[in-house]
């Protein structure tokens, strides 16, 4: 898929295996291969756009205990590196709509990743899975489908805006830790939408603007759900669900598409 803008920007992602990805991430994919995780291993695998970052911060937080200082030690892509660019997995899946506008913001900032053109014709791109890191449908299925036959703790992004207490709280038992109530609530507090939008080590305002334009659409965009009612037409929206229904037949996932 090659596309040009009015920038200039023409980029090429690279198909390997059925799932387009970015150049530089095809040409470390036989190391990525051969990637084994250590039992105590913690591998996030989020479909991009999901909350990586949300997910990243929190978990560094339990690690360090709730000490913000020592969070502040390093950018989070330093702190959780990108196995592609590495402990047992932790999905956290975003409902299909939200994601897919998250994603279309995302490229339109993002300089290394093609430009997703208009609305309308990142909504085809979208649904064909012709996008980086591959096709939704495929990646939350999958990872659902293998769930319970390995140690996987599935999260929703939904939840944990509803819940964020009750959600940290099983990612802390995940990692087999224990931590007080108050260390607890502060790193609810400390992993809001408000403060990581603030935060230089989770807002990638150290990332350049060659690469990331945040004039264009901030990192930190909205964090809400169901800002894809702002976006998709009544149209879209039916085809949509029609086409959520054939992919993910079987699956009985309930995403929750607003709060
Ligand atoms: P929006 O574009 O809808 O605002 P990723 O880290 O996988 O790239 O995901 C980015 C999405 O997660 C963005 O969604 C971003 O705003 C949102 N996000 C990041 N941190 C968050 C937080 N602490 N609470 C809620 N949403 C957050």
């Amino acid at each position: 898929m090659a596309l040009t803008t009015e920038l200039g920007r023409q980029l090429q992602l690279r198909e390997v295996g059925g799932i387009l990805l970015q150049a530089a991430t095809v040409d470390n994919w036989s190391e990525i291969q051969h990637f084994e995780a250590k039992p105590d291993d913690l591998l996030i695998c989020t479909y991009p756009k999901s909350g990586t970052t949300w997910i990243q911060e929190i978990v560094d937080m339990i690690e360090q205990n709730g000490d913000v200082a020592k969070c502040q030690r390093a950018i989070i892509q330093h702190r959780h590196p990108f196995i592609e660019w590495a402990r047992p997995p932790q999905p956290s899946a975003r409902n299909a709509k939200d994601c897919m506008v998250s994603y279309y913001h995302f490229q339109r900032m993002n300089q290394v990743l093609p430009d997703p053109g208009t609305w309308e014709e990142y909504f085809e791109t979208f649904i064909s899975g012709k996008v980086g890191w591959g096709s939704w449908f495929d990646h939350v299925k999958g990872w659902w489908e293998i769930k319970d036959r390995y140690q996987v703790l599935f999260l929703f992004y939904e939840d944990m805006k509803r819940d964020p207490k009750c959600e940290i709280q099983k990612v802390v038992q995940f990692m087999g830790k224990s931590l007080d109530e108050t260390v607890l609530d502060e790193i609810v507090q400390e992993t809001s939408f408000e403060k990581m939008k603030e935060n230089p080590m989770t807002n990638r305002s150290t990332v350049p603007k060659f690469i990331l334009d945040q004039s264009i659409s901030p990192f930190m965009r909205k964090g809400t759900v169901g800002d894809w009612k702002n976006h998709f037409t009544v149209a879209q929206n039916e085809r949509f669900d029609e086409i959520y229904r054939q992919k993910m037949e079987g699956i009985s996932i309930n995403f929750c598409m607003e709060l």
